[in-house]
């Protein structure tokens, strides 16, 4: 297969906007060498539509790293993603970049790269990139929010890396910048897995809209994955949410916030009593062997079970007891996000206007 670029196909997913960015860098470097181009938010096209590409296309892939891994909305399109006799495909992940003093710091990928590339690579493309950019972090239930000056700086300085990323692409070269951080990556894989399977449903139950919120139902409708429905007239986060950030970061009233209040309530009560008289129940029942690795594992299983069942039902509960006025000033003062220092992360104006058209 000759190394020109006949056609350029990208597919990104994006919570706040970082990856559909560098998908429109890359995508301007490709239009301005005159090669036919055409970029697609996943979470907007029928994914039954996708057929296998044709020869001499280029297929590229851009996601938000979520917990060290692409957020499943990703994974599974990429998993579902037709077969190739051999086209190239370059993979990248936005990740939580910072700035101290003047240094840029870059986030963390974990197996964000890898996992799809091995799939990718079964299913018959030749992966020709992998890169990370360190566009500013949108963890905005984790930390505050960048100051604007800090936003605009990341911008620029990726702008140059996603460019210089796209010219050595588009000429047929092969970058795999990623491999710089294979050890850290494969460190914290454990990570990745016990977020994929714990960690994002937690995440998913601490989201609530607050007294501004005026029922405008733009979280509902923007919301990339469909996951926010009206419970009580008002939004409710469901086990599809992927803490996108998309809803918090955008909501015209800043009326959603993450409750960290009851995260850390409802994690005390479930470990130190529900878990604990669950088991002094069972005791009355049966002895339990405790040097058994068997019963070990079944003990830690039992007690992960209880977590998730009493999550679910107290969040539901936490919903309903928004509306007593008393508690709800507790929720919402135990909240966070909910302080002016606590900034959400939005491009500014600036870096708007900068975008290609
Ligand atoms: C729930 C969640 C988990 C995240 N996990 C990571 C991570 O593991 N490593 C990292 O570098 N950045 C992490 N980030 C930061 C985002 O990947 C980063 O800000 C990205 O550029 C956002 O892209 P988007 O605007 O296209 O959604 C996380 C963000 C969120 C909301």
């Amino acid at each position: 297969m000759s190394g020109k670029v006949q056609q350029l196909i990208i597919y990104y997913f994006s919570g706040t906007g970082n990856a559909r960015t560098v998908a429109s860098w890359i995508a301007e470097e490709s239009r301005a060498r005159s090669i036919p181009t055409e970029v697609f938010d996943i979470a907007m096209i029928d994914r039954k539509h996708i057929t296998s590409p044709p020869a001499g296309t280029l297929i590229g892939f851009i996601s938000p790293t979520h917990g060290f891994n692409y957020p499943p909305a990703s994974m599974y399109f990429l998993f579902r993603f037709p077969r190739s006799r051999g086209n190239r495909m370059f993979l990248m992940n936005t990740r939580a970049g910072m700035k101290l003093s003047k240094w840029f710091v870059p986030g963390l990928s974990g197996i964000a790269l890898w996992l799809p590339a091995i799939v990718l690579l079964f299913k018959g493309y030749r992966i020709t990139g992998l890169r990370s950019i360190d566009l500013p972090s949108n963890w905005i239930s984790f930390h505050p929010g960048l100051k604007e000056k800090v936003v605009e700086s990341i911008y620029a300085h990726c702008k140059k890396t996603s460019q210089g990323f796209a010219r050595k692409i588009l000429d047929g070269k092969k970058v795999y910048t990623a491999f710089r951080d294979i050890l850290q990556d494969i460190l914290i894989s454990p990570v990745a897995i016990g977020y994929f399977f714990v960690g994002r449903f937690m995440l998913a139950k601490t989201f609530y809209a607050n007294e501004n919120c005026d029922k405008c139902d733009l979280c509902i409708k923007n919301c990339p994955v469909k996951a926010i429905l009206t419970v009580d007239k008002r939004p409710f986060w469901s086990y599809r949410c992927e803490s996108c950030m998309r809803c918090m970061n955008s909501c015209p009233k800043r009326a959603i916030e993450a409750a960290h209040g009851y995260i850390v309530g409802i994690m005390c009560l479930i470990n130190m009593v529900i878990i604990t008289m669950f088991w002094k129940w069972v005791a009355v029942f049966i002895t339990i062997p405790e040097h058994n690795g068997w019963v070990k594992l079944l003990v830690s299983i039992t007690g992960w079970g209880i977590t998730f069942i009493s999550l679910v039902v107290s969040y539901r509960l936490y919903h309903y007891l928004l509306r007593v006025p008393g508690l709800r000033l507790i929720f919402y003062y135990t909240s966070l996000t909910r302080f002016r220092f606590w900034r959400r992360y939005k491009p500014t104006k600036k870096m708007i206007s900068q975008l290609p058209s």
